[in-house]
């Protein structure tokens, strides 16, 4: 695998004895993952889904990325928690954050529906003003409040540009086959519908047409993040302590055992900004639950040694650090000589920028650990789609694991309706009135 687990900053926190006793646990609960025995196991078809996917889906989906790429300067994706995250994260992982103000020769990719800010809206209205665009709503529900707002506001905006037909020709719906009030929409209109499959959620639906297409038209290879996930998808199969998911489940229970109730991804590159999200939503609403769970938290540093780093460093110590390194370096770029060393960085003089980041690297995992941080190190050998895919897999396959251990569904989310009803009443949606008037004498 071009992903290794390297858990020397680990070790001192956890023996090895340690990690064998937790071992049993882990295995039970990947042998209910494999024997898809668990409860919410009708949610496990991202399990095998990097192999066993529908094909003629997928060809049509490429299909319109190549349309999208040739009739668009812009594609909006409308979608929020897992229908926006993954693709987002892919986007800027493999390309780049600033994926959209960089030349090149695709689409922009911009997301909305992920939040209710008009300000938001109104920001991107206004970026495609004179560009040709396309959007891409993505609902599994079809009913969700954020995109179903954005999607309306968008659609308005085709239809006015490009008429009805026009605007139909520009609108791709990812949603439930066959329920929901998006589906009923979109084949009513005549869009062309991509489908999330019943047995795969939100936070677990990169690999599908959810974050394929997004992926696809901004010119990423979808076939070798595929197959990536696909090599993943074979070797986490292989049950034992040697397993990495296997590994970095034990890990991450074992230290929430010891009291650590929070973990935080840590990178080194702007890069993984948004892969941090996504896994701040795989793992929280998986695991955040009955009372229970890691809080999942991440920082980007060398920037966030200069915020959150003095809080690692030496404040309460409630949590372990994930770090995701790429060992490849990710650019060319040096310290330049400069004559006059007024800043005294000659000695840094033709030093390549990604051994120096290393080299922060190394020090902070020495430095926390020393601080009584432990820190677990996942190296990925190289920034590209198959080690990426690989990593999306290993992520999703450590956290129904590691949901199982902990004991919970790792694959409902009721907590997250409670917001939305008690907005719904404040709001008087129908249906949901609010007869004890406890809401509107709080606020
Ligand atoms: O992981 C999940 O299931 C959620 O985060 C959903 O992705 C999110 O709530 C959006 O739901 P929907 O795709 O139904 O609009």
């Amino acid at each position: 695998m071009k992903l290794t687990v390297d858990e020397r900053f680990a070790r001192p926190f956890a023996s090895e004895d340690e990690i064998e006793a937790v071992m049993p646990e882990i295995a039970a609960a990947a042998a209910k993952v494999f024997a898809r025995s668990g409860e919410g196991a009708e949610m496990l078809g991202w399990l095998d889904l990097p192999e066993n996917y529908d094909r003629a889906e997928y060809a049509r989906l490429k299909e319109a990325a190549r349309r999208i790429r040739s009739d668009s300067e812009v594609l909006i994706v409308i979608g929020i928690g897992g229908s926006y995250l993954g693709s987002r994260a892919v986007i800027e992982f493999l390309k780049s954050p600033r994926y959209n103000e960089l030349k090149k020769d695709t689409p922009s990719v911009y997301f909305s529906g992920d939040n209710l800010s008009g300000s938001d809206l109104d920001e991107l209205l206004s970026l495609i003003e004179g560009r040709d665009f396309s959007v891409n709503v993505i609902s599994k529900s079809g009913t969700t409040t954020e995109p179903a707002v954005a999607f309306r506001i968008f659609r308005a905006e085709l239809e006015k540009r490009y008429g009805a037909e026009g605007a139909a020709s520009r609108i791709y719906v990812t949603t439930d086959a066959r329920k929901g009030t998006l589906k009923a929409f979109a084949d009513r209109a005549g869009y062309e519908t991509f489908t999330v499959p019943d047995s795969v959620g939100g936070r677990f639906s990169v690999l599908t047409s959810v974050g394929l297409l997004p992926i696809a038209v901004a010119g990423i290879d979808t076939d070798a993040l595929l197959a990536g996930a696909a090599c993943a998808m074979r070797e986490l199969a292989v049950p034992g302590s040697a397993n990495p998911a296997f590994r970095y489940a034990a890990l991450r229970n074992l230290f929430y055992r010891k009291g650590r109730k929070m973990e935080i991804l840590a990178g080194y590159e702007p890069f993984q900004l948004m892969l941090n999200e996504w896994w701040k939503q795989l793992f929280g609403e998986s695991e955040g639950k009955d009372g229970k769970g890691l809080y999942p938290s991440s920082v980007v540093f060398t920037t966030d040694l200069h915020s959150l780093g003095q809080y690692v460093q030496s404040g309460e110590r409630i949590m372990f650090e994930t770090v995701l390194t790429v060992d490849s370096p990710c650019s060319t770029a040096a310290v330049p000589y400069d004559p006059a060393d007024i800043d005294g960085l000659n000695f840094l003089a033709g030093a390549p920028l990604d051994a120096v980041n290393k080299a922060a690297m190394q020090g902070t995992l020495v430095a926390h650990a020393d601080g009584g941080v432990p820190n677990i190190v996942l190296r990925l050998a190289e920034r590209s789609e198959e080690a990426l895919g690989e990593l999306i897999y290993f992520f999703e396959f450590s956290c129904a694991v590691s949901g199982y251990t902990l004991g919970v569904n790792p694959f409902n989310q009721p907590g997250v309706e409670v917001y939305k009803r008690n907005m719904f009443s404040l709001l008087g949606k129908p249906g949901y009135e609010d007869p004890t008037g406890r809401l509107a004498k709080i606020i």
